[in-house]
């Protein structure tokens, strides 16, 4: 069944020009964007996506480094969006990423990790509504 889920094409791959090679690999494993906007967003914007992560020892640099420079926020779709996309992405830490993922070509850092997507469908649920309103998911 169809499900969606949450992406970012984080700073650190729009600054070095991965972007049209990282929509071509999402659009190539067959996904959908329902919705896609380029933003550069505020470190409190940053802190409010991740406040899961409040208490983490990187949630500073993490929320510094999201609010460093433009990001492109996208809504995707797929028959099991969520797992299709973290496989596509690769491990969150590139050194541990699977030949072939977004991460293993694009990623620099652990936190420097060129994509963002959901892990689960409450927070996929979340994550769109925190970036998207209704009417731009049509
Ligand atoms: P993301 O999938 O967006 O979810 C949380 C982010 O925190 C993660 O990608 C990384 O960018 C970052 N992150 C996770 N673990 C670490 C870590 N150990 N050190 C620094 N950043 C991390």
């Amino acid at each position: 069944m169809a499900q969606r889920t949450f992406s970012i094409v984080k700073p650190d791959a729009v600054r070095k020009g991965f972007t049209g090679a990282i929509l071509a690999e999402i659009d190539k494993a067959g996904f959908q964007i329902v919705a896609i906007k380029k933003a550069s967003i505020s470190k409190q914007q940053a802190q409010g996506f991740y406040y899961v992560h409040k208490e983490r020892p990187f949630f500073d640099d993490l929320t510094t480094f999201m609010s460093s420079g433009p990001l492109v926020l996208m809504v995707l779709e797929k028959d099991n969006a969520i797992a299709d996309l973290r496989q596509l992405m690769g491990a969150t830490n590139p050194a541990n990423a699977e030949e072939g993922t977004i991460r293993k070509k694009f990623a620099g850092s652990i936190q420097e990790n060129a994509i963002h997507g959901s892990d689960a469908e409450d927070t996929a649920a979340f994550e769109i509504a925190y970036w998207f309103a209704g009417y731009e998911l049509i």
